[in-house]
C-alpha cells in the first residue's frame, strides 16, 4: 500500500523564532499547574470501545493472559472510582479550530497541505475529540513547552509519524518556531531545536522499524519489493534514540507492500512477493516480528532512560477500491462511533501491536523501561473525511498514491493526537509526584 513516502520534506525550513510574550505565559503556566492536577489511576486491558461495541468482533490470533497491568493507558480519574478512557469517544464541532494556518505555519508537508492543492471543504478542520465522560484539552502551546523544557522528544516512524510531528510543529508554532539542528542533511532524519525551552524534537524515518533494503524498485504489484531482517535492529535510529526524554514510535503502512522475511540472515517467507518456494507468511508475520524486535532494541539499551509511547495504527479509509484500484476517500465528515467498526486488516494490524507493547512493557519493567499508550486508533478510524484524497498534489500529477487517504490534511484531525500527547505528559507530571508521595517520606502522605 501507498505512498509517497518516501519522498522528502520539502525544504520550506527556516527558523523564525517568534518573540514570545514570555512573562504572561509563566503565569498562565503557574496557573495551570495549580489547577490541574487531574488524579490519574489504571485503566486495564483493552480500550473500552473495543468492549462496549455491539457486533461481534474477530478475535486476535494470539493467546494474550490477562495478568495485572501496569497503567498502560492514559485515563482520568472523574470521580471516586470512576474513569474516564481518553481515547474512546466521539467528534464534536469545534467553531474554534484549527489553531493555525497554511499561512501561518511554514511545516506543513507539501502533500498535506489540502487548502493549497484546492480542497473545496473546511470543515473537516472544525472538530474536536470528546472522550466518554470527560473533556480533554485543545493543545496549549506554552503549557506544552513549559512541560518539555529541557527535554527530546523523537518520532520513530514511517511518514505518517512525520505527520505527527509536523502537526506539533505547527500548533506550537503560535509560541515559538524551532530551529533546525540536524545532524545530517538527509531528510529523512531531522532534528529541531526550541531554543528558548532547550526542548528537541527529532524525526527518524524507518517505515518497517526493522534493518530493511529495496530488493526490487518494482516487485508484484509496482510499489517495490523489500527485503525485512526481521531480528535485525535498524541502528539508524537505534544507535541514536538513547539521549532521548521521549519515544514516539508507530508503523504499520509499508507492511502491505510485497516484502521477503529474513530470520537469522535466512529467507524464512514472505508478504506477496511471488518467489517460487517461498512461502507466504502474511503481512501480519511480518508486522508483529518488526514491533517484536524494534521494541527488544529500545529494551536492550542500557542508558535508555526515556519514556517510549507506541502511537496504534491509524487506519486508512479507502472506498469504493484499492488504493491502486480507485479507491478514495470523499467524505466530508467524520463518522459516529455507531456507525463503523474496527475490523478486517485494521484490527489485526491494531491487535498485534496491542499484544507486543504488552510483552514489551513486561520485559521493559524488569530493566526500568517505560512504556505507554497513545491509542489513536479509535479517533482516527472516525475520521474518514481528514485525509488529502486527491489534494494532496496537483491534479495533472502522476504520483503514486493518487489519492491519499493514508496521510492526514494540516490542520486536521492529526492535531488531535498532539493533543493526546499533552494529555499524557500532564498525566507523566501526575504520576511521578504520587511516586515521590508513596516511595519517599511516610509523612507527606495524604490521609
Ligand atoms: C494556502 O492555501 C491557499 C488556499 O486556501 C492557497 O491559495 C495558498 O497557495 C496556500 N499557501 C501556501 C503557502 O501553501
Ligand atoms: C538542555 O537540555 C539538555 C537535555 O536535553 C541538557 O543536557 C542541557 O544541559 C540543557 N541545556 C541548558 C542550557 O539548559
Ligand atoms: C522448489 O522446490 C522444488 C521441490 O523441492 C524443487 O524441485 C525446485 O527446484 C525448487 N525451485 C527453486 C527455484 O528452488
Ligand atoms: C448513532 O447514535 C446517534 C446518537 O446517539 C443516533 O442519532 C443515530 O441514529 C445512531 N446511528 C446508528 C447508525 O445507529
Ligand atoms: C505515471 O507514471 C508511471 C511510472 O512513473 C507510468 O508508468 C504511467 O504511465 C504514468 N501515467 C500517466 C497517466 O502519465
Amino acid at each position: 500500500m501507498t505512498l509517497h513516502a518516501m519522498e522528502a520534506p520539502s525544504g520550506r525550513s527556516h527558523g523564525q523564532p517568534k518573540t514570545t510574550k514570555f512573562v504572561l505565559i509563566l503565569i498562565f503556566v503557574t496557573l495551570v499547574f495549580l489547577t490541574i492536577i487531574p488524579v490519574f489511576y489504571p485503566l486495564l486491558g483493552y480500550p473500552l470501545y473495543l468492549l462496549k461495541a455491539s457486533s461481534p468482533k474477530p478475535s486476535p490470533t494470539t493467546v494474550y493472559d490477562d495478568s495485572p497491568e501496569p497503567e498502560l493507558r492514559s485515563s482520568i480519574k472523574i470521580s471516586q472510582g470512576e474513569e474516564c478512557d481518553i481515547f474512546s469517544g466521539e467528534w464534536v464541532p469545534n467553531r474554534a479550530a484549527p489553531y493555525y494556518t497554511n499561512t501561518t505555519c511554514w511545516a506543513i508537508h507539501e502533500h498535506q497541505n489540502c487548502m493549497k492543492y484546492g480542497r473545496p471543504d473546511s470543515e473537516f478542520m472544525k472538530w474536536k475529540w470528546k472522550p466518554d465522560g470527560c473533556e480533554l484539552p485543545v493543545l496549549n502551546p506554552a503549557q506544552f513547552l513549559e512541560i518539555v523544557r529541557g527535554k527530546s522528544l523523537a518520532f520513530v516512524g514511517d511518514s505518517v509519524g512525520r505527520n505527527q510531528m509536523q502537526s506539533l510543529i505547527c500548533l506550537l508554532s503560535r509560541v515559538e518556531y524551532p530551529i533546525d539542528v540536524s545532524y545530517t542533511s538527509d531528510e529523512r532524519f531531522k532534528r529541531w531545536k526550541y531554543t528558548t525551552y532547550n526542548f528537541t524534537v527529532a524525526y527518524f524515518w524507518t517505515p518497517h522499524l526493522v534493518k530493511s533494503g529495496e530488493r526490487d524498485d518494482d516487485g508484484p504489484t509496482q510499489t517495490g519489493l523489500f527485503n525485512l531482517y526481521l531480528d535485525e535492529f535498524d541502528e539508524r535510529w537505534t544507535t541514536q534514540i538513547e539521549e532521548f526524554d521521549y519515544l514516539i514510535i508507530s508503523g504499520g503502512h509499508w507492511f502491505y507492500r510485497p516484502s521477503v522475511f529474513y530470520e537469522n540472515h535466512q529467507i524464512v517467507g514472505c508478504h506477496f512477493c511471488l518467489i517460487e518456494n517461498v512461502t507466504d507468511l502474511t503481512k501480519f508475520y511480518g508486522y508483529r516480528k518488526a514491533f517484536r524486535t524494534a521494541f527488544r532494541a529500545i529494551n536492550s539499551l542500557e542508558n535508555f532512560k526515556g519514556i517510549t509511547i507506541l502511537r496504534t495504527f491509524a487506519p486508512p479509509h479507502f472506498e469504493n477500491g484499492l488504493w491502486n484500484k480507485g479507491g478514495n476517500c470523499v467524505r466530508t465528515k467524520p463518522f459516529r462511533s455507531n456507525e463503523t467498526t474496527l475490523e478486517g486488516d485494521n484490527m489485526e494490524f491494531y491487535m498485534i501491536q496491542i499484544e507486543e507493547f504488552k510483552i514489551a512493557e513486561r520485559e521493559g519493567r524488569k530493566k526500568g523501561k517505560r512504556y505507554r499508550l497513545m491509542d489513536t486508533t479509535q479517533a482516527s478510524l472516525l475520521r474518514p473525511d481528514g485525509h488529502p484524497s486527491r489534494y494532496g498534489h496537483w491534479a495533472h500529477e502522476n504520483v503514486t498514491l493518487y489519492n491519499d487517504c493514508v496521510h492526514w490534511c494540516l490542520p486536521g484531525p492529526i492535531d488531535t493526537w498532539n493533543d493526546f500527547l499533552l494529555q499524557m505528559l500532564k498525566m507523566e507530571g501526575v504520576r511521578s509526584h504520587q511516586e515521590r508521595l508513596y516511595s519517599g517520606d511516610r509523612r507527606m502522605r495524604f490521609k
